[in-house]
């Protein structure tokens, strides 16, 4: 069973076809550089040519970096601010003619780690965060998703600022943070993380993880710390699932 996923972030949009019996990708990812500005029908070219690229139709899943309640795009922190209130899952399937599921990027990539990579087979509470332009997080209770929750936009005690404008990736490139001040600094915000839930693990993932030796070993939590596995090609093999229904991401 295959499905075209596409991942849609501030930067790039990126897709590939994915095998969903093995959660490895099919074709060679291919990847667009997201339109500034990043206005609804401008990435909804971009998925269009995506899916043309691959020649695809058929069950499709697509990622976008914000809130998604019934195929509508709710928060828009790191794209255009025309996409709060766009039925953006109905847009990219008139755009592209397939059926198309809609998700939280950090949903979908943490869905990919629980199936595929770094969360298999672990019981409890497992939170995915991920760390580039802003922060995701998705949260796992038994392997079972509590979609669309949004601790990138924890605020920081003492700072004044959210999570995601403290330590993300973005911001470590931003601020020319040293490996370990950017570390210090997650620390912090895994410590009141902590305070609010109890995860037993964390899954550190986003464009960083690719760096995890330069930072891991400087993570400290109460929960067991891992690296994601699937890195950069996470949020496509989550939504290619999303596609074939093998997650229920929507509220409904
Ligand atoms: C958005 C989240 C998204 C995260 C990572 C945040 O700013 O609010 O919905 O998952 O960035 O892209």
């Amino acid at each position: 069973m295959q499905a075209l996923g596409i991942d849609i972030g501030g930067s790039g949009i990126k897709g590939a076809v994915v095998d969903l019996e093995t959660g490895q990708l099919a074709t060679e990812r291919h990847r667009i550089d997201t339109p500034q500005p990043s206005k609804p029908d401008a990435v909804a070219a971009v998925v269009k040519q995506l899916a043309r690229h691959f020649n695809w139709s058929g069950a499709t899943g697509c990622t976008f970096p914000a809130i998604v309640r019934h195929g509508v795009t709710m928060t828009a922190a790191n794209v255009d601010k025309s996409w709060i209130g766009v039925q953006a899952e109905q847009l990219f399937a008139t755009a592209t003619g397939n059926p198309v599921r809609l998700l939280n990027d950090a949903d979908a990539a943490g869905v990919a780690e629980m199936t595929y990579g770094a969360g298999r087979g672990r019981s409890g509470m497992v939170m995915i965060l991920t760390f580039g332009t802003g922060i995701g997080s998705a949260i796992f209770h038994d392997g079972k998703l509590l979609p669309n929750t949004e601790f990138g936009h924890l605020p920081m005690p003492m700072k004044g600022i959210i999570a995601e404008h403290y330590c993300s990736d973005r911001v470590r490139k931003a601020e020319d943070l040293k490996w370990g001040e950017w570390a210090r600094r997650v620390n912090n915000y895994f410590e009141v993380l902590e305070l609010l839930l109890s995860p037993d693990v964390i899954v550190v993932g986003g464009g960083v993880s690719k760096k995890a030796e330069k930072f891991l070993p400087l993570l400290k939590a109460q929960a067991t710390i891992v690296q994601a596995e699937l890195q950069n090609d996470a949020g496509i093999v989550g939504a290619a699932m999303a596609a074939h229904d093998m997650v229920r991401i929507k509220s409904e």
